[in-house]
């Protein structure tokens, strides 16, 4: 939509037109700007303008104003000069500002270097040609009455007073970070398809909103026209083809130079090709990260934005504003890198987490024979005071102690684990870069074995009773392989990103990394704080001395809970595969010579010999 304020020059146009745009938070255009040179030294000199003179400056103003909702201030007192304007656009409000010969005379004294002379008044109020449509507004009052009478009678206010930030999808996530953005006091479209069974979501969101600045939308085109340009948009929407769905339907009603943010659990890949599509359309792309679950997303999250840096300074403040903050008060939210680097980070955190979950579930299944839940959620509160410290623990002491109806709900839950899909894509992506990543691998296998759940009820009827000890393991030794399986486990995680950023030339910083991760997401921790300074320091957790050392101090505990399990009859694949990781990574000479002699045997692949130059290969003919 858009409102054409006009009038003789001295009628106040400019003024009522920037008050008024600033109002709707739409841009502002004035008139006077677009003449040409030859229009401008032909008024300098005092030769009124003729019609021929006006038309391309008319026809130009007609294109700026046909490609997005705006005030413009222009003077259109003929007639035929306002139907050159509406060429482009017929959805125009016109306001024509009115007022006496003498008063706008005045005016134009008190304002010295106009270039208009206010001799020139007079020609002004003899071309004048006053419409019958539109508003006719007294220019004697004041502006803020003015504005509010334009308001008033167009009946504009709420169709077109713009908002700042617009979310698509109200899912749990989408939701609660809408909520969040509002209560930072950022003005809020929100939208949600309407099909069957999600009719009613968006007036429900509404409903419920406590906060008036935020406004209601199924329908898209209307959703992108509520939002002032350039606009910033944040999707809020399950990763995979609806997210290029939804792009489709965005990008012919979006602007040049609107900037879309994809705030799922995107594959970086899919974020890479998004962004050059929406490059060649001139709009921008932010693929990013958001980590913290509905109460994260609420009440603040950790933000993970890639992408140009250019294009997230737009988006930066917004973003910033409604992030969770570290101990230092600075935001969760800080830019990681180009095209698809945000994503994989946050790809990477989920394959973090994993882990993590994994590990407390091994530590529970250890610990079950020989605690109550009550206990153990003691122990794992005790953990959580020390340098264990962490959410999942947290959360994890919690579960333990949660009842209902005398029972404890873990024991109602079906032993199938879910996912949707990070962490195998972690897993996937670390062994295309050529990266040891067991631990995640191993997290994801973990749940995939949960799933055979009817095959594993099947084996052990068919099977019977398993032989299996019920030893006590001391809950001390526990604690020290816990930490040295976190340590393999950040370790493992942060070197898949330091590889990612050499093959995709990102730059990932890692302590910025760790430091968004301190506070908001699902794996925040004390150790994630300490790992700031490691990653400052060094680019790998390994290089750290002390680090080294105190890994070999506690490897004889991980080898004790190991030993456990295995007469325990207990599966920790995860604990396991931290320490089968440690003992190869700290062997000197692996049986790695036995895998080439067998490929060089049936393969003829070549080996390299540890008493020549590896630049050279050789080949033995192994049954020749
Ligand atoms: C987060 C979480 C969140 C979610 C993932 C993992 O950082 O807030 O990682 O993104 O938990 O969807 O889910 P799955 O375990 O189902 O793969």
């Amino acid at each position: 939509m858009v409102i054409i304020v006009y009038g003789v020059s001295g009628s106040g146009k400019s003024t009522i037109g920037k008050l008024l745009a600033e109002k709707l938070s739409v841009p502002f255009y004035d008139a006077d700007d677009y003449h040409p040179k030859s229009n401008i030294e032909k008024m300098k000199s005092g030769d009124p303008l003729n019609d021929n003179d006006r038309k391309p400056w008319l026809q130009e103003l007609s294109k700026l104003v046909s490609k997005k909702s705006c005030v413009l201030a222009c003077s259109a007192l003929k007639e035929k000069y306002r139907v050159t304007l509406s060429e482009g656009e017929n959805n125009i409000h016109w306001v024509h500002l009115e007022g006496s010969f003498n008063l706008i005379a005045q005016r134009m004294l008190s304002r010295g270097n106009h270039f208009m002379k206010v001799e020139m008044l007079q020609s002004q109020f003899d071309t004048l040609e006053k419409s019958s449509y539109g508003l006719h507004i007294d220019v004697s009052q004041k502006p803020q009455e003015i504005i509010a009478e334009i308001i008033d009678n167009l009946k504009i206010e709420n169709h077109m007073s713009k908002t700042s930030f617009g979310v698509i999808g109200l899912g749990v996530m989408g939701k609660s970070i809408s909520l969040n953005i509002a209560e930072k006091g950022h003005t809020l479209s929100v939208y949600n398809r309407s099909t069957e069974g999600e009719e009613n979501i968006v007036n429900d969101f509404i409903d419920a909103c406590e906060f008036e600045h935020v406004k209601g939308f199924t329908d898209l085109k209307e959703f992108v026209d509520s939002i002032a340009t350039p606009r910033k948009i944040l999707m809020m929407i399950k990763a995979g083809p609806v997210v290029d769905y939804v792009l489709q339907e965005l990008i012919p009603i979006l602007s040049e130079g609107d900037t879309i943010i994809d705030g799922g659990n995107s594959h970086y890949q899919d974020t890479r090709r998004r962004h050059e599509l929406l490059s060649s359309h001139n709009l921008h792309f932010i693929g990013s990260g958001v980590s913290g679950g509905e109460e994260g997303a609420r009440r603040g999250p950790s933000i993970m934005p890639g992408g140009p840096k250019e294009s997230y300074e737009l988006v930066a403040p917004i973003l910033e504003s409604i992030a969770a903050k570290d101990i230092n008060g600075n935001p969760c939210c800080r830019y990681i890198g180009p095209d698809g680097a945000g994503h994989f980070v946050k790809m990477i955190h989920n394959g973090i987490e994993y882990a993590e979950m994994e590990l407390l579930a091994e530590s529970y299944a250890v610990l079950q024979n020989q605690m109550s839940y009550p206990e153990m959620a003691d122990l794992f509160d005790e953990w959580n005071n020390s340098e264990h410290a962490s959410y999942l623990l947290e959360i994890t002491r919690d579960i333990l102690r949660n009842k209902d109806e005398g029972r404890y709900v873990l024991d109602l839950i079906l032993d199938k684990a879910g996912n949707k899909g990070t962490g195998s894509w972690s897993s996937k992506a670390a062994l295309d870069l050529g990266v040891a990543n067991t631990m995640m691998a191993d997290a994801v296998f973990a749940r995939y074995i949960s799933s055979y759940k009817s095959q594993r009820v099947a084996l052990v009827a068919n099977l019977g009773d398993t032989e299996k000890e019920e030893v006590d393991l001391d809950v001390e030794t526990l604690s020290k392989a816990y930490k040295f399986v976190r340590l393999i486990n950040h370790h493992q995680g942060f070197e898949v990103m330091r590889q990612a950023s050499e093959a995709y030339d990102w730059s990932l910083d890692l302590s910025n990394i760790a430091s968004i991760w301190t506070s908001g997401c699902i794996i925040r921790s004390a150790f994630m704080q300490e790992a700031i300074s490691r990653y400052d320091i060094h680019d790998s957790l390994l290089d750290h001395e002390d680090i080294l050392h105190e890994l070999k101090e506690l490897e004889n505990a991980v080898q004790l809970v190991i030993a456990h399990s295995l007469i325990t009859r207990t599966a920790v694949p995860v604990i396991s595969s931290a320490y089968q990781y440690w003992i190869a990574m700290t062997t000197q000479r692996l049986p790695a010579n036995m895998i080439q002699a067998q490929r060089d045997y049936f393969g003829a692949h070549t080996y390299k010999r540890v008493d020549k130059d590896e630049s050279e290969s050789f080949h033995t003919l192994w049954n020749g």
